[in-house]
This record gives structure tokens, sequence and C-alpha cells, in this order.
């Protein structure tokens, strides 16, 4: 193809047709009416129908952009072609298709058959997709520049495409590897321990500083000889070191924050692959979850008291010391039945519950709405304390509770509720054990040192309910709460137990 050609395509290929730029318009503004949807319980539903609108316009003004077009002159929308140029040459919109519905077939059977708990690591599986794409999208868009319209006047790769093209293979390999790590430590394939390799900072830097040093350098070449060829290669396979290195060593209760952060990082690798295949929309939701995926990671790491920089910086400031997993002593406690836990609950004024991880996996959430009902018609406040990582993801209580249809004005989060423990005649923890758990204030070789926990021992009684006493929470450590003078342990299944409670309170 003669140069004066090549830089017809790539005019055509960037012209956006009014329409498209509208329907992406469109997508984009639904898109974050969908977030500021899902920033509350009570108007969560609204967000998603947004999100999904917005989603169907963006992959139908995509599908009908690509629809095959003629070769000869003066193609009509959807197509905005120049002579000669075809988007996609080689793939049908049948193929197109085939993929769409392959894709969403897979993805329907795996959100249909995953349960609720093992969400983390599914989400961890679906980011590394988004990073694996933009990898695939950025290599291609090198070994093919023609197809995307990415070529100068003088038969290189442009510039700004150089940039968009090692960002978009760098953040997605990051992507790809920190999340196959992520996925593997929390699906229980790994270790969830930190994995602290001597003098990690210093190769960590010196892969940074390699990569954005080579970026640099690959950008501004100017022939797309054999040198140029490998230092993308390079920053590559460095991008897919640095993912790995960065992940390996958080461990224990830093894991949501990993995945807040790989969410935000799909996104920047998403927002870069709009920019190589020239997609307004994909550019705008990539943002929009780069950054979104940002904040959430920022309040997860105030939340559990914890340096956003250190966490994304690979786990900084951790050491051997607060790994988790140690020895524990027998100490005397109380343990009661359902039937002494429903004579106490009628008697109380005001009950707080505070849901945790196990509450998920005995799917206790209808019998515990059940269970507050009886107790409200008896007159008994009842009120719901979420933490902020109680559970296994971001919102994890607020989805069960929701699912069981709890009132929303109910639920209260952490700093709102603290202070009325004091008051409560009976704090009732189903599930949960980090969260309540006291070391997080005063022991500082504790894993969770420095989280800020619900104060449940200011209550008049502590109701817990767990399996057995050997049972640890995600963090593997024991709790005092389960030794203090009022605390009543109700050592059974959550669900169980609290379909006894509900027996007894009639
Ligand atoms: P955990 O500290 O993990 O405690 C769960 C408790 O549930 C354990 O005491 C366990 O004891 C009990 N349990 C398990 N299955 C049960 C069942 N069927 N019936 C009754 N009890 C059952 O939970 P948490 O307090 O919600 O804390 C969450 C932890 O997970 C934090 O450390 C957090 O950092 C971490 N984490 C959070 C997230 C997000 S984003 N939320 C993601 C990853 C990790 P038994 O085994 O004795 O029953």
């Amino acid at each position: 193809m003669e140069t004066s050609d090549l830089s017809v395509a790539a005019d055509a290929v960037h012209a956006v047709n009014p329409w498209v730029a509208l329907a992406y318009l469109a997508a984009g503004v639904l898109f974050i009416l969908a977030l500021r949807g899902l920033s509350s319980p009570a108007t969560s539903q609204r967000g998603n129908r947004f999100g999904m609108a917005g989603m169907l316009i963006a992959v139908v003004t995509t599908l009908l952009t690509h629809l095959p077009v003629t070769k000869t002159g003066g193609c009509a929308w959807p197509a905005d072609c120049g002579p000669g140029v075809h988007w996609f040459d080689g793939v049908t919109f049948g193929e197109i298709l085939a993929a769409i519905a392959l894709g969403g077939a897979v993805g329907w059977i795996i959100a249909r058959r995953i349960a609720m708990t093992a969400m983390p690591q599914l989400v961890a599986a679906f980011h590394s997709l988004v990073g694996l794409a933009a990898v695939l999208v950025a290599v291609a868009a090198f070994l093919n520049p023609g197809a995307f319209g990415i070529l100068g006047m003088d038969g290189n790769i442009l510039t700004v495409s150089r940039v968009e093209m090692a960002l978009g293979a760098a953040i997605g390999a990051i992507t790809f590897s920190g999340s196959v790590i992520a996925f593997a430590k929390l699906n229980g394939n790994m270790s969830g321990k930190p994995i602290l390799l001597p003098g990690r900072h210093l190769i960590n830097l010196g892969t940074l500083v390699g990569i954005v040093a080579l970026t640099g350098v690959f950008t501004v070449a100017a022939n797309a000889g054999p040198g140029e060829n490998n230092l993308f290669w390079i920053v590559l396979v460095l991008s897919f070191a640095i993912g790995f290195l960065l992940i390996i060593p958080i461990g224990g209760a830093d894991m949501p924050v990993v995945v807040s952060m790989l969410n935000s990082y799909s996104g920047w690798a998403a927002a870069a692959m709009g920019f190589t295949l020239h997609n307004t929309a994909m550019i705008v939701t990539g943002a929009l979850v780069g950054s979104s995926g940002a904040i959430l990671s920022y309040i997860m790491c105030r939340a559990m008291n914890r340096s956003f920089i250190s966490v994304i910086a690979g786990g900084f400031g951790a050491d051997d010391a607060i790994a988790g997993g140690e020895a524990r002593e027998q100490r005397p406690y109380k343990s009661g039945s359902a039937e002494d836990a429903a004579y106490m609950l009628e008697q109380a004024e005001k009950v707080i519950i505070i849901p945790g991880y196990g509450m998920a996996v005995a799917q206790a959430q209808h019998a515990l709405r059940e269970m507050a009902d009886k107790l409200k018609a008896k007159g008994v406040e009842v009120k719901y304390a979420i933490h902020p990582v109680a559970g296994r993801m971001p919102g994890h209580m607020n989805v069960l509770l929701a699912e069981a249809q709890v009132p929303y004005d109910e639920v209260f989060e952490l700093e709102d509720i603290n202070s009325e423990f004091a008051q409560a005649d009976v704090a009732f923890v189903i599930g949960a054990n980090d969260v309540v758990n006291p070391a997080a204030k005063t022991d500082k070789s504790s894993p969770i040192y420095g989280m800020p926990v619900f104060d449940v021992g200011n209550a008049k009684q502590v109701f817990f309910i767990k399996r057995s006493m050997g049972g640890v929470g995600y963090a593997g450590v024991d709790n005092d709460v389960f030794y203090l003078d009022q605390t009543m342990m109700l050592l059974a299944d959550a669900k169980k137990m609290v379909e006894d409670i509900v027996k007894n309170l009639d």
C-alpha cells in the first residue's frame, strides 16, 4: 500500500460517525448513573439496570460500526470507511456473533454455578481475562498496525499509538499475572501467606523503572526494526513479571484491597485498549472502572487501617511476624443453646446483629431476618452492623441481607453504629470473627492490627455463633471475645442455630 493510502486509511478508521459518538455518549452517561445507583443498597438495582442498558447500547453500536462493508468508495453509515478500508479484514459479522455467544454462554454458566463465597476468586479470574484481552489487542496492533489504522506517513507506527500500545500491553500484563496470583491465593491453590523475597522492593523498583524506561525508548524509536520489536516484547515480559512480584508479598487481610486494585487495573487496561481500538465507549468505561476501583481500594484501605501506597507497592512493610497462624491455648468459655439464646433475646430491648463470612457460608440470612421479625414483633429494637470487609468481597453482607429483604434503614456501617454497642443488650455475632476481634486494637503482632473493629465487648451480652472453638477467621487468629464473662458461644451451623432460635421464640 502507498503511504498516501495509509494516511487515508488511518483518517477513515479514526473518523467517528456523529450517531456513533452520540450512542457512546449515552452509554457513558448510563454507566455514570449506574455507579451512582450502586453507591447505595436502596438504589443498587436501578444502578444495575442503567449499567446493563449502557452496555447494550455500547455493544450494539460497536457491532453496527463493524458490519462488513463494501470495499468500493462511498460507504454510508454504519461503516465510516474510506476506499479500500475494512476494519476487520478476515473477520465476519457471524464470527463476531459466535465469539459473543461462546463467551456469553461460558460466563452465564459460571455465574449461575458459582457460590457467593467464591465470588472474589471469580472476580479475580475475570480481571485476568480483561488484562489478557488488553495484551492481545496491543500485540495484534503491534504485529499488524495497518489493520488498526495506526501507521503514519512514513510507514511506521504513529508515536501516540506506540504509547497507547505499550501502556495497554504493560497494564494488561500486570493485571493478568497479578489476577492469576490473586485467584490462586483466594482459591486456596497457593498459600494465602505473604511470600517475601529477599530484596523484593529493590527488584520491584528496578523492574518498574525498566518498564518505564523501555516504554519511553520504544515510544520514540523511529524504525520498525528488530531492535524495536525486542523492546516491545521485553516490556511485555517485565510487566508480566511485575504483576506476579507485586501480588505474592500481599497476604491475609490485605487480599480484599488487592482484588479491588486489580479491578482498577483492569479498567485502565480496558481504557488503553479503547485507545488502540479507537473506541470511545471503551475508553470511558475503562476510565470509570479504573477510577472507581481505585477509590474503592482507598476506602477499603482506610477501613482496614492499611496504607494504600504500601498495599499497591506490593506489601511494603509486611513482615513474617504478622503472617498469622499462631498456636492456640485452651481457655475456658461459656456455651449455650438455642433455647437459652431465644429466652435472653426476648428479654432484650436492643439487639445489634453482626453478620460475617460464616453467615454467607451457612446461607443463614433468611432465617436471620425471620428471627429479627419475631423480635421486632415483641418490641425489641433490632439493628444490623456491617463491617466494610465482612465476608469475602466488598458489599458481601449488604447483598445477602438485601436478598433476604432486610429493610435498608436497619443496616448500619461501622462508624455509624460502633458507639451504640454500649447501649445494646445483645451483640449477636453470626459467622463473623476478625471484624469483632479486639486484637486489632491491642495486639501489635496480630495480622489484623490497626483494622477498625466492632466493640462488641461493650454490649451487656455477646452471642457468638460459629461451628466450633477450633475454627478461626480469615486472619487465622484467636479472639478474646469468646472468653469474655458476658459471652455465650452458640456452637452450630449458623442457619441451623438461627432456625432453632426462631422455633424457640414462638
Ligand atoms: P472471618 O473472620 O473469616 O470469620 C468467619 C467465621 O465464620 C469463623 O469464625 C468461622 O468459624 C465461622 N463460620 C464459618 N462457617 C460457618 C457456618 N456454616 N456456620 C457458622 N459459623 C461459620 O469472617 P469476617 O468476620 O466476616 O471477616 C472477614 C475477613 O475476611 C477479614 O479478615 C477480611 O479482611 C477478610 N477478607 C475480606 C474480603 C472482603 S472484600 N470482604 C475479601 C477477602 C478476605 P467456624 O469455622 O468455627 O465455624
